[in-house]
């Protein structure tokens, strides 16, 4: 738990206390948790794998607006203003999560100041990350969206060893594209020419961004 931001500062008695309160889930990938506006009835923190907020046009289009990794919480806001669920969540891999109920999750605003204002701070980042994406969507072509999409996703989600950066999400080709906000032709054309150029590489599920042939 001392890895979930959340809860960085509370104490190992505080901790219990959440742990007494929360149940702990775990579910395979492909698992649709809730769907946009559905009621909002728990509040989610992930312990172990991925899970991916989208949303959906009228026609069935998919819009992968966010990926959540370890030590990440989601379910928050329909929480907080009592609306429906503002978007739609599913496991990406195999993920375990810790699930606390709307009325406790009250319980732990009112009485943990920390736990509030890190909630807080992470909503002020994710509209500054909208911010950004609206602005990319208006302004920006649709290259350099891809790349500050890779950008984005290993600054949150990458760890850096030298001038590589690996990245892991279990987001495919269509997610990607939907997240970066560009066609899947698209995609494929960048990163097939940041491979070309060595400044992106493949694994399986993974990318290694080099920032020496990124900047050079
Ligand atoms: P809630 O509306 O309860 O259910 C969907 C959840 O997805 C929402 O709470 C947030 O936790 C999360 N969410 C919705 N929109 C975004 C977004 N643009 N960026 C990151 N997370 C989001």
């Amino acid at each position: 738990l001392k890895k979930v931001q959340l809860f960085e500062s509370l104490s190992n008695e505080q901790l219990h206390h959440i742990l007494s309160i929360a149940n702990k889930q775990t579910f395979p990938p492909g698992i649709v948790l809730f769907q946009e506006n559905d009621p909002g009835s728990a509040f989610y923190i992930l312990l172990k794998g991925s899970v991916k907020i989208y949303t959906r046009s009228t026609s069935g289009e998919e819009k992968v607006l966010s990926l959540i990794q370890a030590g990440e919480s989601f379910g928050e806001l329909s929480l907080l203003d009592g609306r429906p669920r503002s978007a739609s969540a599913q496991t990406l891999e195999s993920t375990s999560l810790l699930v606390i109920a709307g009325h406790t999750f009250h319980d732990l605003l009112r009485n943990q100041f920390e736990i509030t204002r890190h909630i807080m701070a992470e909503l002020c980042r994710r509209l500054r990350d909208t911010n950004q994406h609206v602005y990319d969507l208006t302004f920006v072509d649709a290259r350099t969206r891809v790349l500050k999409n890779v950008i984005l996703l290993a600054n949150r989600h990458g760890s850096r060893s030298g001038n590589v950066i690996s990245i892991k999400v279990a987001l495919n080709y269509d997610e990607l594209a939907q997240m970066a906000g560009v066609t899947k032709q698209a995609l494929s054309q960048v990163l097939r020419d940041l491979e070309d150029r060595h400044i992106l590489t493949f694994g399986l599920n993974e990318y290694k961004l080099d920032l020496a042939r990124l900047n050079g």
